[in-house]
């Protein structure tokens, strides 16, 4: 079964999809770290400004594992490098390059084959798995995904930012996220709608739970 859950940057769609699918036992696969991870090796071989060949062919240079839950690249556990403010922004352009995203879609079919799994990301309900079983859209308005990105940054150490600099960023990212020719954030017509601007974690969780239930 495929459960497939969209949305914007800092709408929560980690937390959700890793409870729900450890509640229900199916494999969790958060796709954004595909397209980090290529990023991270595009941004530490100096490349981001190469013309749009050579940074495909970086991504297809990438031998991208998951080891129990983390993301290797090349060998390397990189899971703790993949969320910094440079790589969110980063990721959102490199993320729009139409064979890069064939390459992460190839890789996605590749590891979960014919597992049980609840899938996240931009286009999991409308490119990747137009057939899944359920599909969810989460949304929340733009401050407060900045507030709570704002609160995750604190935690993981990259308190630099500000909270403006932080709202602006998630609105160039849902810019570009949105207006991307493959792959872009949309609502599916199938996808069950959640505002989560006002539930919290445990609140969303629940309604997703009784759909599915
Ligand atoms: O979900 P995230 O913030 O970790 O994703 C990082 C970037 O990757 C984000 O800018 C959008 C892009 N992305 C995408 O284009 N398609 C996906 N399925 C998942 C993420």
């Amino acid at each position: 079964m495929i459960i497939a859950i969209d949305g914007p940057a800092g709408v929560g769609k980690s937390s959700i999809s890793k409870i729900i699918a450890d509640k229900l036992g199916f494999y969790y696969l958060n796709s954004g770290e595909f397209y980090r991870a290529i990023t991270y090796k595009i941004l530490k071989l100096n490349s981001k400004d190469e013309p749009i060949d050579t940074l495909i062919s970086i991504a297809y240079s990438c031998d991208i594992k998951i080891i129990n839950n983390r993301i290797h690249l090349d060998g390397e556990d990189v899971q703790n490098f993949l969320h910094t403010p440079v790589l969110d922004l980063e990721t959102s352009k490199i993320s729009s390059i139409g064979k890069i995203r064939d390459f992460v879609n190839d890789l996605i079919y590749k590891i979960t084959d014919s597992l049980n799994i609840v899938a996240e990301g931009r286009d999991m309900t409308t490119v990747v798995f137009p057939n899944a079983e359920y599909k969810f859209y989460l949304d929340a308005e733009p401050e407060i995904r900045a507030k709570r990105r704002y609160a995750q940054n604190n935690l993981a150490g990259y308190a630099n930012d500000s909270m403006k600099t932080i709202l602006n960023n998630l609105i160039l990212r849902d810019k570009n996220d949105k207006n991307k020719k493959d792959g872009a954030l949309k609502i599916a017509e199938d996808a069950v709608y959640i505002d989560t601007s006002y539930l919290t974690i445990d609140e969303v969780c629940e309604k997703v739970l009784s759909v599915i239930k």
